[in-house]
């Protein structure tokens, strides 16, 4: 099978390693590593501070540089081809890490460009964004209050497309406190392998050129060296 020459940025925003928020990111890391490498962003471990800070102020307003831990943090989604957010729905959105991390992290002149003149110009093209809220209500809820619809509207147009990048999948892990861990166990595979499947079919999309799995490059060797190796052998016969 190919791989997709992807480098995918997994940012997990949750304090508690035994959480299945981070049960759902260490399958995503096993999973994904099929289509290319993985970067994992455990932004609490790691000490990401979501505060938007004076510093980010006087950046904003154009008055200061960007400070040096975004910059970090966009280095990271620079090289990424993909990003997949993981985190816990608090209230009905993103809690205040993963939040923090988008509102300190996608600003003006990384994000997009936006003046009075030329008015919204997106900058990130190059990457395809995936998220996966970790929810304790049921499906039937978020349908029927329309919270994920609003979560969508919110993440998928209000920060994707705004941005210019791609959407990927969008997947909702619910009854995430169900009592069985049967059920909860079942539910974050389910999300993993929805994601899995957006690469998958990416793959299959890609046209050849795209693809630069290594047995797909050795087996085109292959047969080359086969080839050339044919007709000298043609050559050297009597
Ligand atoms: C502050 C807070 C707010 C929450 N708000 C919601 C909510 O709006 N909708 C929901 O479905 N679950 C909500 N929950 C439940 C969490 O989503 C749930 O605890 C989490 O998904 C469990 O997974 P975990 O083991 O990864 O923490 C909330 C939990 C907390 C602590």
């Amino acid at each position: 099978m190919p791989e997709l020459h992807s480098h995918v940025l997994l940012v997990v925003a949750h304090p508690d390693p035994s959480s299945l928020t981070h049960h759902v990111a260490q399958d995503l890391q096993a999973v994904l590593k099929q289509w290319g490498t993985v970067e994992t962003a455990d932004l609490q471990r790691e000490g990401f501070d979501p505060r938007w800070s004076p510093e980010d102020r006087l950046c904003y307003q154009g008055l200061g540089e960007v400070p040096a831990d975004v910059v970090a943090e966009q280095h990271r989604l620079d090289r990424a081809t993909d990003v997949v957010l993981v985190f816990p729905v608090y209230w009905w959105s993103m809690p205040a890490l993963a939040k923090g991390w988008v509102d300190r992290v996608f600003i003006n002149g990384w994000a997009f460009d936006y003046d009075l003149i030329d008015g919204l110009r997106p900058k990130l093209q190059q990457l395809t964004v995936h998220v996966v809220p970790v929810a304790a209500s049921d499906a039937g809820l978020y349908e029927r209050h329309e919270y994920e619809k609003a979560m969508r509207i919110q993440v998928e147009h209000g920060l994707v497309d705004f941005c210019g990048a791609a959407r990927g999948a969008m997947t909702f892990v619910y009854d995430s406190e169900d009592p069985s861990e049967e059920i909860r166990a079942a539910r974050g595979r389910a999300a993993v392998e929805e994601i899995s499947a957006h690469f998958a079919a990416r793959v299959a999309a890609a046209p050849c050129d795209r693809l630069v799995g290594k047995r797909f490059v050795a087996h085109i060797r292959s047969e080359l060296q086969h080839l050339c190796l044919g007709k000298d052998a043609s050559l050297t016969q009597p």
